[in-house]
This record gives C-alpha cells, structure tokens and sequence, in this order.
C-alpha cells in the first residue's frame, strides 16, 4: 500500500458539516465533495491525484482529518481493519498509532439522556490490538510524524456499527488523541461546562501560561472557565454583571485569586482592572461585530504586559461563518501574531480563537518555565 490516497476524510461536529463544505470550498479548491453524514465529510481530488499523508486542509470545522481507505465491507470488519493496517504498517516501516474513534453524533450539552460517548470505540480499540498487538505502539497521543490508523466507529451504539478506516501523518494540525477529542478531567464542582472548553483551548492552543499570571476574563459568570484558569494557579478577574459560582471563591485550591468586577462591559473603568495583566479570555453571548471592539480596548489598555489572547466568537448565524478570516485578520492588526481557530469538541454554535502577542512568543521560545 502507498501512503497516498485520492479521498479525503474530515470530522466536525454534527450540524457544522455545511460549513465546513462551504469553508473547504473557498480554502482548498482541491477537494471536491463525495460523501456526508452528520459529522463526518468525504472528499476526492478534482483531478483525482494523491494527496500526501501530510496534506493539510486548513480548515476551523475540521476536527480531524486524513486519507480515506474506506468502508469495511465484509462480514469481519476487524479482520479487514487489521488487513489494512497491516498494509499500512509496511508501508511506514514502523508501528501505527491506533486511533478508534465515534462519530460524533450530538452538539455538545445536547446529548440525550443516558448516552454514553466512547463505549463501543474502547471494545472496538481492544480487539484490534488483541488481534496483532505488534501493528500498534501503547497508547493513543499521537507524535508528530507519526503514521496514525484511524477507525472510526460509523454507527456508535448501534448492534453492529460499519468501521470506515483512514489514515494520517501527525503533525502540529493534528489534535494528538483520536477523533480530535482532549481527554480532560472533569472536577465534581465545575460551574459550568465552559471549565471543558477552557482546557481544550489551552491544549489545543499550548499557550504558555504561568502560575501567578494575570487573566481578565469578560463573559466570565458562571465562572466554568475562570476556574480552570484559578486551578492552573492564575489570578483572575472576571468581567459579568451576572452571578458567579460561589466555588471561584470557596474552593481552597483558587486561594482568594478571583476578583468579580460585577458590571457590564460598558460600564467598565479601566480603574475597574488591575495594572497588569498577561492573558485576555472572552466568552460573552453576542455576536463577534459586539466583541471585536471590546477586545481592541482590552488590549490597547493592556498592551504593555499582555501575553495573549483566548477568545470564543459566537457563529449563531452560519452565514457570519464566511467572516473567520475578516476576524482573525482583524485581531493580527491588534498586534496579535500565530491567531489560530477551530471548533473545538466542546464548541457549541461557536470557535475558540487564540493568539499570543511578541511578549507571548518571547516567552514561548524564551528560557524555559514550567508552564501549567
Ligand atoms: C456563555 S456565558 C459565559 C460563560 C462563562 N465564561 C463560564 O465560564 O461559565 C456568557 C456571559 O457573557 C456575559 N456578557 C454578555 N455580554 C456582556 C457584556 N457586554 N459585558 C459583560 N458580560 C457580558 C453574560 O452575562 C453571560 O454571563
């Protein structure tokens, strides 16, 4: 088998996979549609050439992406996966990464009751390593350069659901765990399910924070975000008129380091802030147009000591999704540099944005830290 392959597979969340069309129709003219299914897009080539296993799509609504082998069509669907990695493996000259994974089938925090994500894909991952344990290295977090197999589970929670198999090269545009999901732990108390898109942003961004740094955050109430920042060892003060979780305060681990500046973004003082302050969050519920101008003013009163930026824009509207470049530009002429975005597992009608300032890649390549 040749690493190489005329279709192109892509995971998003479910609901997004118009969007994600629309946005590879204007990024990557190479591709051509074949194949949808909620949360999951086929592609071919136009001209139908191979693309390489480090073919990179670019794209915000891709979750995961790589090469297509395709359907598994027998009655064996494991003996055919392990056929394939076999051919796979040769042809990388050394053990695959293994990386099972559903297809997802619900916006997050719209799960049905009882649904249990993962079940079918961790029986499915256990048989395939029993089969030929020397196919696969231990573990899942893949490495860049790594030649990663991917299964995906077509029909999670179905009796038996049909097994389609690609394939990737890792690298830095890769989410390391399969099917782009973070595996993160979920504290008892979590005020709210931002806690979980806050730490996918800080992994998926690898944004250099240090204990005792300074965060604002606006759009902070409940406070799920601010407390995986006050759990990372960080100050923060939290911008919302509305109510925070008492744990911001409670909890011994945030140690008095959450202030509530209890207003609306335009009834803010700058003397309402501290002096300094290296991080910048946003999570508010109004369209990007309303928080582009109020990062701009956060930044320009911080701009001496910021370090970066971690930013959620609302896409309520799926036609405000064609202005991602607009808004990225938007926020380089901010002064920031390497903004990135994605939609991230735990992105609901929303992106997450990062980028760091020259003081946040001064620190990134500065003399090493330890970061949180
Ligand atoms: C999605 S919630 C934020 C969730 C929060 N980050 C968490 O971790 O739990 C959006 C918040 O933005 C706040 N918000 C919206 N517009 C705002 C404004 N102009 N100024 C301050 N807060 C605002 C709302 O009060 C609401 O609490």
């Amino acid at each position: 088998m040749k690493l190489q392959s005329s279709f192109f597979f892509v995971c998003c969340q479910p609901g997004a996979e118009a969007l994600l069309k629309d946005e590879l129709a204007r990024e990557a003219p190479r591709l051509r549609f074949a194949f949808s299914r909620p949360g999951f897009v086929t592609f071919k080539d136009v001209d139908s050439r191979p693309f390489s296993p480090n073919y990179d799509v670019g794209s915000v609504f891709a979750r995961s992406f790589g090469l297509s082998i395709g359907n598994c069509k027998s009655d064996d669907p494991v003996s055919e996966v392990v056929e394939h990695a076999r051919a796979l493996r040769e042809a990388a000259g050394v053990s695959l990464r293994l990386h099972v994974w559903e297809r997802p089938l619900h916006v997050p925090g719209e799960e049905p009751l009882g649904f249990e994500r993962g079940r079918d894909s961790t029986r499915i991952e256990a048989t395939l390593r029993a089969h030929e344990p020397s196919l696969f290295s231990d573990g899942v977090e893949a490495r860049n350069d790594e030649t990663v197999l991917d299964v995906i589970v077509m029909e999670p929670g179905a009796e038996t659901s049909p097994l389609f198999v690609g394939f990737h090269r890792q690298s830095g545009r890769h989410h390391a765990f399969p099917g782009g999901e973070f595996p993160i732990e979920i504290p008892e108390c979590m005020p709210s399910r931002a806690f979980i898109k806050m730490e996918q942003a800080l992994r998926w961004g690898r944004l250099p924070l240090q204990q005792k740094d300074i965060a604002i955050e606006l759009g902070s109430a409940p406070g799920g975000s601010s407390f995986a920042l006050l759990l990372r060892g960080l100050e923060v003060w939290g911008i919302d008129p509305g109510a925070m979780d008492p744990v911001v305060w409670t909890d011994p681990r945030c140690d008095k380091r959450f202030h509530h500046v209890k207003k609306a973004f335009s009834d803010l003082k700058r003397e309402d802030l501290p002096k300094a302050a290296q991080w910048l969050a946003l999570d508010i519920n109004g369209p990007v147009r309303i928080s582009l101008p109020y990062i701009e003013q956060l930044v320009g009163w911080f701009q001496e000591s910021l370090l970066g930026c971690v930013l959620t824009f609302k896409i309520n509207d799926p036609k405000h999704a064609r202005h991602v470049p607009e808004w990225l530009e938007t926020l380089e002429e901010l002064g920031l540099k390497r903004v990135k975005a994605t939609q991230l597992p735990a992105n609901k009608r929303e992106i997450c944005v990062v980028g760091l300032t020259g003081k946040g890649l001064l620190r990134v390549s500065g003399p090493k830290k330890s970061s949180v």
